[in-house]
Parts: C-alpha cells; sequence; structure tokens
C-alpha cells in the first residue's frame, strides 16, 4: 500500500515536471523566446549597417556606365560621378570613360596629389567595392 503511494508521487512529480519542460520548450519556441530574439535582430541591424560601409559588386556598378548613371570606382572606393559629368573642367569625356569601371588609373595618372580634385572627389562618394 505504501509503495503504491510512493510511486504514485512520483508519477505525480514526474508528469509534473514533464510538462513544465515541454511548456517551457514551447515557450522559448513560439512566444516569448522567438520575440526576444527578434527584438535582439531589429536592434543590432541598424546598428550594423551604420557601422558597416555600403559594398558594391563590379556586377552593381557596371550598369553605371552612361551620362545618365555615372559610378567609378577609384582606389577601391565607389563613387557616384553622374553631377560631376557636366561639371568637369577636364571636359566630359575624361569622366564618361570611366563610367562603369575602374578609373584609378585615369584619376591618378592626371590628379594624383591635387587637393581639389581629391577634394571634390570624396564628395561622390558612396561606398566600398566588394572584395
Ligand atoms: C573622377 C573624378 C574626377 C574629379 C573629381 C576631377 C576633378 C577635377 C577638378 C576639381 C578639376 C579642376 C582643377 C583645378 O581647378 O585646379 C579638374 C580638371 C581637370 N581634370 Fe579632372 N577630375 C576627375 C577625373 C579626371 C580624369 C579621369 C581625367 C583624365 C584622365 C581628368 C582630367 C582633367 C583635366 C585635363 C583637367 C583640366 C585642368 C587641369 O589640367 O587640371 N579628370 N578635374
Amino acid at each position: 500500500m505504501k509503495n503504491i503511494l510512493i510511486g504514485v508521487i512520483v508519477i505525480i512529480v514526474l508528469g509534473g515536471l514533464g510538462f513544465y519542460i515541454v511548456k517551457n520548450k514551447d515557450a522559448s519556441n513560439y512566444g516569448g523566446g522567438s520575440l526576444l530574439s527578434q527584438n535582439t535582430e531589429t536592434s543590432q541591424t541598424p546598428t550594423t549597417t551604420a557601422l558597416k560601409e555600403k559594398t558594391y559588386t563590379l556586377a552593381d556598378f557596371s550598369t553605371h556606365n552612361s551620362k545618365e548613371s555615372c559610378w567609378s570606382v577609384i582606389n577601391g572606393k565607389v563613387y557616384d560621378l553622374t553631377p560631376w559629368v557636366s561639371k568637369h573642367p577636364g571636359g566630359e569625356s575624361a569622366i564618361l570613360s570611366i563610367c562603369g569601371k575602374d578609373g584609378t588609373d585615369n584619376f591618378l595618372g592626371k590628379h594624383e596629389g591635387d587637393e581639389k580634385p581629391e577634394a571634390k572627389l570624396a564628395t561622390f562618394y558612396i561606398g566600398v567595392l566588394a572584395q
């Protein structure tokens, strides 16, 4: 009789424990747990984006190869030169010839160490070229 009573108590305790474990697992899968991880993600994403430089691939910028949209890469950095095409004191063609491609050699060949062109170039910076 005593043994049966102990058996019943053990079953109730184990059953309760099992129920508690299953309930907590559900909560972390579908309830508070998932909400928590979503919150962490959304609060981290803007920080990460803000700290990370925008990166472009060759495929991204190779379509920006015209007067209407002119991007170029100089020293691994991407510049949107569109507003500069018609304003460049050295003529449109110098800029147009580097739209949609790497213009490092052209730019440095003409302007390396020149304060004005380098300062102007910096104003068109939009990100870095993906490695
Ligand atoms: C890519 C971005 C470029 C920027 C931001 C830029 C900027 C400038 C600036 C500010 C000037 C006037 C300089 C001054 O008044 O002292 C200038 C002039 C000139 N640029 Fe550029 N330039 C760029 C690309 C090029 C390229 C690729 C070439 C040719 C390979 C070129 C050839 C010239 C020439 C021939 C002049 C005329 C005056 C001079 O000899 O300095 N530029 N550029």
